[in-house]
């Protein structure tokens, strides 16, 4: 067992067993080029997403800041901060959809769902991301569920799209 684990006794066993499996990654890909990108790869691997805690065990345990492990975990679509939800809704803000009022259908997302972007509503059902340009921009601004794309959409028609995916 590493040190890095050995001072999990509070964890329960899954997760003190994950967090274990995780600095043995660390161990294995600790100096080598892009390792914090295969590091927290295997890090979403082992616990389904990226919270703060684990990004904050890999900064710890390989040297990095929290804030720089924080920064890569969110640049790269493929990491997500929040558990796994039913439906992730992602709302465009790429600069076509930044300009025509991505951030307008962010903020109804935010009011109907009460949560932030990056949260999860409370049944886990949704969950608000960001996301950059998703090759539609000449029908912006766009919302993804999922993998469907929504095109043109206003603040007026988040509530709809919503309903479409409440009770699936
Ligand atoms: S900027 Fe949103 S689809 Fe291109």
């Amino acid at each position: 067992m590493s040190d890095v684990a050995k001072n999990l006794s509070a964890a329960d066993k899954e997760t003190q067993a994950n967090y274990e499996k995780l600095a043995n990654v660390i161990d294995l890909y600790s100096g080598k080029e892009g390792c914090l990108i295969q590091v927290l790869h295997a890090a979403q691997e082992i616990f389904g997403y990226l919270p703060f805690e684990v990004q904050k065990f890999v900064a710890d345990n390989m040297g990095f800041s929290v804030s720089y492990v924080s920064s890569v975990s969110s640049f790269y679509s493929f990491f997500s901060t929040t558990p796994r939800t039913k439906h992730d809704v992602k709302v465009c803000l790429g600069t076509a959809c930044y300009v025509r009022g991505g951030k307008l259908l962010i903020e109804k997302l935010q009011e109907l769902l009460g949560i932030g972007v990056g949260e999860a509503t409370a049944d886990n059902v949704f969950s608000i991301h960001v996301t950059r340009c998703v090759g539609a921009c000449g029908l912006a601004p766009v919302v993804v569920v999922d993998d469907d794309v929504f095109k043109q959409v206003k603040p007026a028609d988040i509530a709809g799209i919503l309903d479409q995916y409440r009770g699936e």
